[in-house]
């Protein structure tokens, strides 16, 4: 599902940008500061209704402007185009279009244009917390299973109510009533996730080895609880604990995808670049998946790219992108450093000082 067509106005220093993109590979190449990151952060909110940088709107719209703007067309699944935008405004509002109809959720644009993100910040999903573990598990359940969004929603609601009435609370009894529903959304939320990952993988795991040979790279789920107990058994012995801290210690909220590397937590064992290319390949696996489960391609953003990979592993990164078939957006201070990327099909864009030119 490629994007033919991205018109940016007034994002960062991008004033009015009006381009026609490849199916392919889209090589982003200017100096330092021209505006190669905020291309794909406009790309990023077409998809995700904000910016990957920045939770203020008002970093991300252009400095004496209102508002911004980012359309897109893309080619959906039956190979006709259909039209997307998103317009922010200074106040926060929010205005998403998809196929001529406003009033759209940003749900429906996540929907439509599944993004898959690689950047420099991006080693957060091996090195970090459990938190962007999670995202990635949850990005995946999203585009699975229809009923995931919704009930996540709910479950933090009432997660929140929860924790609010612990403080009161005198005894479990008056605690109770709320975690029958709090305990069958957690059960429910956590066998997507589960089977979820247990189907990503298995794909994973070949990419990993695949671009990283010498090392055994495993993935495991552990849903955020003891295993063998039911979340409502959890919730009920755990109330005194939960009421000293103030809040629910265990669930679905302390999920993770533990991933070890010849047993070793992979922070100990992988360098820079080693971390940089796994992370390619968990988000390549989450991609090809989702083309297997539902036909849909997403889209790659791919941020400051050459730094850190050597030529030959970043032409084996192209060319496994290059047989998903999938759309690719590249960014990188100069030509050579791509060049070992390049496709006939690709089309090559200057930036600099916020205008986008092919070259
Ligand atoms: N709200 C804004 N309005 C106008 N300009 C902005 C705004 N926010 C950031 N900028 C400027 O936009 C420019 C583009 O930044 P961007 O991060 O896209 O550059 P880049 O090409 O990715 O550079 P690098 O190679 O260093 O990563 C910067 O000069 C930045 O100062
Ligand atoms: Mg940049």
């Amino acid at each position: 599902m490629p994007l033919t067509r991205l018109v940016v106005k007034q994002f960062r220093n991008i004033k009015a940008c009006d381009i026609e993109l490849s199916p392919g590979f889209n090589f982003l190449i200017g100096p330092n500061g021209s505006g190669k990151t905020s291309l794909l952060e406009s790309i990023y909110m077409l998809g995700h209704g904000r910016s990957f940088r920045s939770s203020l709107t008002g970093r991300v719209i252009q400095s004496e402007s209102d508002e911004l703007f980012v359309h897109g067309r893309f080619l959906n699944p039956d190979n006709f185009e259909l039209p997307i935008g998103i317009n922010k405004q200074r106040d926060g509002s929010t205005e998403v279009k998809i196929g001529g109809q406003s009033g759209q959720k940003i749900a429906k644009l996540a929907n439509v244009l599944p993004l898959q993100l690689i950047h420099p910040e991006g080693f957060d999903l091996l090195t970090a917390g459990p938190k962007s573990r999670r995202s990635f598990i949850d990005w995946g359940v999203f585009h699975s299973e229809p009923a995931f969004y919704e009930a996540w929603g709910r479950y933090k609601r009432l997660a929140k109510q929860r924790n609010a009435l612990l403080k009161s609370a005198k005894n479990y009894a008056e605690v109770s009533h709320w975690d029958q529903e709090l305990a069958k959304l957690a059960e429910s939320i956590s066998q997507w996730r589960e089977s979820y990952v247990s189907k990503v993988k298995k794909v994973a795991e070949v990419i990993c080895h695949e671009f990283l040979p010498e090392f055994d790279i495993r993935l495991k789920y552990y849903r955020g609880w003891d295993k063998d107990t039911a979340y409502k058994d959890i919730l009920s012995q755990n109330f005194e604990r939960d009421q000293s801290l103030g809040y629910t210690f265990s669930g679905p909220n302390k999920a993770d995808l533990r991933i070890k590397v010849n047993s070793t937590p992979v922070e100990d064992v992988l360098s820079r670049g080693q971390l940089k290319l796994m992370v390619c390949a968990l988000r390549v696996a989450q991609g090809q998946h989702l083309t297997e489960m539902t036909g849909k391609q997403c889209i790659y953003l791919i941020d400051d790219f050459a730094s850190e990979l050597d030529s030959q592993r970043r032409q084996r990164l192209a060319d496994c992108l290059k047989a998903t078939g999938a759309q690719v957006f590249v960014s990188s201070i100069t030509k050579n450093q791509i060049a070992d990327m390049h496709d006939e099909q690709g089309k090559v864009f200057h930036v600099e000082h916020g205008t986008i030119e092919q070259v």
